[in-house]
């Protein structure tokens, strides 16, 4: 996986966000394990709530798409499109990345100057909490 690529395809998808309200625009591109790669944008809402991040976006479509197996994700945000500083993922959004990933799933945070933070799952979600772990004698409904 080429994490300059994936990074420069985050950076991209800015592009594609509705961020009337917030005019921050986050792109992400999600690496898949069979080479695949997702695209997303923050898309937001007038009652709020409903707004999705950038990484669900990416995540969302990925897993509609029938993928389960995911090897990085890329994330660039900023005002108006611009990415002058590195936007590290939400908390909801981390322990979506959780749902499908386990702790050496890697981040990457790409900043407009080509600078790239390189992080695993498991340094920005300690000690997290997967229902499949912690109820492991749950009737094999998930
Ligand atoms: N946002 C993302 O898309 N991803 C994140 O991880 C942080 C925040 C979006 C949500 C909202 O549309 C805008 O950025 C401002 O918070």
């Amino acid at each position: 996986m080429d994490e300059k690529k994936l990074a420069h395809l985050a950076l991209k998808a800015q592009s594609r966000a509705y961020a009337p309200y917030s005019h921050f625009q986050v792109g992400a591109a999600l690496a898949c394990a069979d080479g695949r790669i997702y695209t997303g944008a923050n898309i937001e809402n007038g009652a709020f709530s409903p707004s999705c991040c950038a990484e669900r976006t990416a995540f969302y479509q990925a897993v509609l798409d029938g993928q389960r197996s995911f090897a990085a994700i890329a994330i660039a945000g900023g005002p108006g499109g611009s990415a002058p500083a590195f936007c590290a993922p939400c908390g909801v959004c981390r322990q979506v990345m959780r749902e499908f990933c386990g702790e050496n799933f890697v981040i990457l945070l790409a900043r407009q100057d080509g600078m790239i933070r390189r992080f695993t799952l498991a340094q920005l979600l300690p000690e997290s909490f997967t229902l499949t772990e912690a109820a492991p004698d749950h009737p094999s409904s998930f």
